[in-house]
């Protein structure tokens, strides 16, 4: 028996998809313990149970953790995105592996005290995909969870092998003595580019549409880095949370496979930019693509085939592209910048 307060681990916490699961965990009674390298943000404090700041690189803090809390599960969602991970490929590697492995470890800890299997969420990502070039891009069409797993970026090698560690500790890892299960129960999302109302991401590639909208509504003009024809698929963070909250809570019997694809909508840059202009007609967006950013958007597949989440899981997302900006978006960005 342990006395230990049950909690849920939340790193990445003042992140953009950490910032909104916390309020999702919490608002479903969860003791949240949320952990990110910056002071945890002041709305986010009083929603969890305990903050702590550091870095996942630290296995000695985790294990302090672990020794005041009994984790039942682990969102790890600390990670350094797809661009900035070109800047500073090695660092890249020590946080989203090295640091991955970390939570890991602590998750086979956790269990083992407890003798219960620890629900391990990690977002992966369409950056897990590497595909060569345009022809083959277009020849892809929706690409499906084993297809053209030849990753460009060192984020995307990062998120794929962190998927095959989830693997090997949920199913080869040593069983715990007290019910000889596994572990860790790993489950993965490979996410498209997500688009937040109430946040705006650093670092990414597919940072251009939650940037060129934010710009809109904050009256500053944007220079898209993509070229206006490039496809991507992208999704509402509120149909991201609820998937991670569906494949978290998801019957174990029900997974046919540790990782899986979602989608929502696959607009090109230019469809996005078109939308932007519809709903603040004095946007100012225009196109300069990067040549580094310009690759890696084209390396990654044009849509996902995410029949498999919506088979085992009932992955159904709520939101399509206008209803994401009309109910969601746009009333949120004018919310968060005082428009009337
Ligand atoms: N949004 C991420 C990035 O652009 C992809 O997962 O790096």
């Amino acid at each position: 028996m342990t006395s230990r307060k049950p909690a849920v681990l939340v790193t990445g916490a003042n992140g953009e998809i950490g910032h909104s699961l916390v309020r999702r965990l919490a608002a479903g009674g969860a003791n949240v313990v949320a952990l990110d390298v910056r002071e945890i943000d002041a709305a986010c404090k009083p929603l969890c149970s305990a903050t702590q700041v550091g870095d996942i690189l630290d296995f000695g803090m985790l294990q302090r953790l672990g020794v005041e809390f009994e984790f039942t599960s682990v969102f790890h969602l600390a990670a350094l995105l797809s661009t900035r991970g070109e800047f500073q490929p090695e660092l890249a590697h020590r946080v989203n592996v090295e640091g991955t492995l970390n939570l890991l470890r602590l998750a086979v800890e956790s269990a083992s005290s407890s003798g219960k299997a620890v629900t391990f969420l990690f977002p992966s990502s369409i950056a897990a995909y590497g595909i060569a070039d345009p022809k083959q891009r277009a020849a892809a069409g929706r690409v499906r969870e084993d297809e053209h797993l030849a990753p460009q970026t060192m984020y995307g090698c990062n998120k794929l092998y962190g998927e095959h560690l989830g693997r090997y500790y949920t199913h080869h890892y040593r069983r715990l003595a007290a019910d000889q299960q596994h572990p860790v129960d790993f489950r993965s999302i490979r996410f498209p580019g997500l688009i937040s109302a109430d946040t705006v991401p650093s670092g990414g590639t597919s940072d251009y549409a939650p940037e060129m909208l934010h710009a809109a509504a904050r009256g500053e003009p944007y220079a898209c880095y993509v070229r206006e024809d490039i496809r991507l698929p992208f999704m509402a963070m509120p149909d991201a949370v609820d998937a991670i909250m569906a494949l978290a809570t998801a019957p174990r019997a029900s997974l046919s496979t540790h990782v899986y694809n979602i989608g929502a909508f696959a607009p090109s840059a230019g469809e996005f930019a078109a939308l932007v202009r519809e709903f603040f007609p004095k946007a100012e967006l225009s196109f300069s693509p990067d040549v580094l950013r310009q690759a890696i958007v084209e390396s990654w597949p044009a849509d996902v085939d995410d029949s498999r989440a919506r088979r085992d899981w009932g992955f159904k997302p709520a939101y399509d592209l206008r209803r994401t900006f009309s109910e969601y978006l746009v009333p949120g960005v004018r919310r968060r910048y005082g428009i009337a």
